[in-house]
């Protein structure tokens, strides 16, 4: 039985850190130090047994003996069973009522927001998301009295956060960072954090990040070799680009939001990464062009091509996706040498119970063909809301999309493909 719990104050809407003590008397047995062990065994189910707390205290009046502490529930040492009433009273044991004080430091945060707020509030508003110092909470309006209170808890009680910060709004629709306000600790949004052997350093008010992508991030990585050359439409502020610039990919990662291009430069001089990687701050369908002629320009005679495209914004990155149609239509004499062409890793929502069915549809009605169902794999990422999850569809670019006549197909009219000419 849990019997700690802090002093209710139902209505407190400033946190009096003085307000939560309590004193709570129980049954101690003094016992030598040496029969501890004997002690605690036999008394095993008539120990305080509380969570966070020790049943067995220092006496405060001698190193000779210990004090156990027994069950909130016993008045007095005769509710005990027979035998073990004995047993104390064999061993010229005394017994008597301790107090143990507790305080505000002793509670966790969801006992003292349960202590505060109405006794019918649901979903006690105590979790948030870690970036750096940053503590991220996305607080439902009704709890808005309390986001002070709750704020400063939450700051009390993480010894690692000094800013505490609430969602506000909606999400940046284009560069998809939050709004936010700042509700406890200090005014410091620029965070750091570590993530696949990298450190990242960004204004998190004004760039994209999300530590749950860091097994997405790490995944893809992972399938990029030294050597390879990888192309991050949607690059933010690197999470996908420097770990794989690190491990000796050759890297040209883009984001058409001016901060985040500035953060990641920063981030490739503090990660020491000296060369192979080439940060663009554009649009990402020119990006794409742009980065293809790029990388052509670095060889004379051999035609060059990115091995990955890596596509991480899932609410539109599918609509990027008609700028590969004749992507290489300036090397069509190349069609039919089975030349190799680059994977596409896309990230993209859905709310269909079928996602392979319902995101390769989209694919090719944006590109004016389906990618091979059989070089096509389909990784689910994470649930984003009810019923809506994130996934990533991989796929290799299709010779006939590659070398086709860029601006002869109408992707909206779904016309049938033809070999290039
Ligand atoms: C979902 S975030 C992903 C960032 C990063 N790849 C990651 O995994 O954390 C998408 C990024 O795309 C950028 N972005 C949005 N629209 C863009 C566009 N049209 N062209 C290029 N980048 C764009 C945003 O600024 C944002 O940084």
């Amino acid at each position: 039985m849990n019997v700690l719990t802090p002093p209710l104050h139902r209505g407190m809407m400033e946190l009096e850190r003085s307000a939560f003590k309590k004193v709570i008397s129980t049954l101690v047995i003094k016992v030598p130090t040496k029969k501890v062990g004997i002690f605690m065994k036999t008394f095993d189910e008539d120990l305080f047994n509380q969570p966070r707390t020790r049943n067995v205290l220092p006496d405060p009046e001698s190193k000779e003996t210990k004090l156990i502490i027994l069950r909130t529930d016993l008045e007095k040492i005769d509710d005990l069973p027979k035998e073990k009433i004995d047993m104390i009273k064999e061993q010229g044991l005394s017994t008597f009522k301790h107090e143990i004080e507790f305080d505000y430091n002793f509670w966790t945060t969801e006992q003292i927001l349960h202590a505060v707020m109405p006794e019918d509030a649901q979903d006690i508003p105590s979790s948030f998301t870690q970036i750096g110092h940053i503590a991220h909470m996305n607080l439902r309006e009704s709890y808005y009295p309390w986001k002070k209170l709750i704020a400063q808890v939450i700051l009390d009680k993480n010894k690692n956060i000094t800013t505490v910060v609430n969602k506000v709004d909606s999400i940046d629709t284009t560069f998809r960072f939050f709004k936010m306000e700042v509700l406890a600790g200090e005014d410091n949004l620029i965070a750091e954090v570590k993530e696949s052997g990298c450190k990242f350093k960004f204004d998190f008010s004004k760039v994209y990040w999300n530590s749950r992508l860091h097994t997405e991030h790490d995944r893809l990585v992972q399938l990029f070799k030294k050597n390879e050359y990888v192309c991050d439409v949607f690059a933010g502020v690197g999470p996908f680009a420097l770990p794989a610039a690190k491990k000796g990919a050759i890297v040209y990662a883009n984001d058409l939001n001016p901060s985040s291009h500035e953060w990641m430069k920063e981030n490739i001089k503090a990660n020491k990464i000296k060369s192979g990687i080439y940060p663009y701050n554009m649009d990402g369908r020119e990006f794409i062009r742009q980065a293809v002629k790029d990388l052509q320009a670095t060889s004379k005679n051999e035609w060059k091509t990115f091995d990955h495209f890596v596509m991480n914004l899932p609410a539109t990155a599918i609509d990027f996706l008609d700028t590969f149609r004749g992507l290489y239509h300036d090397q069509k004499h190349l069609y039919d040498t089975r030349a190799k062409l680059p994977m596409i890793h896309c990230h993209c929502f859905t709310k269909s119970t079928d996602a392979m069915q319902d995101i390769t549809e989209r694919v090719g009605t944006i590109m004016g063909g389906k990618p091979d169902p059989l070089k096509t794999t389909l990784h689910w990422v994470r649930n984003v809301a009810p019923k809506k999850d994130m996934y990533c569809i991989s796929f290799p670019l299709s010779s006939e999309l590659a070398f086709a006549a860029p601006n002869k197909y109408n992707f909206k009219k779904k016309k049938v493909l033809q070999p290039p000419n």
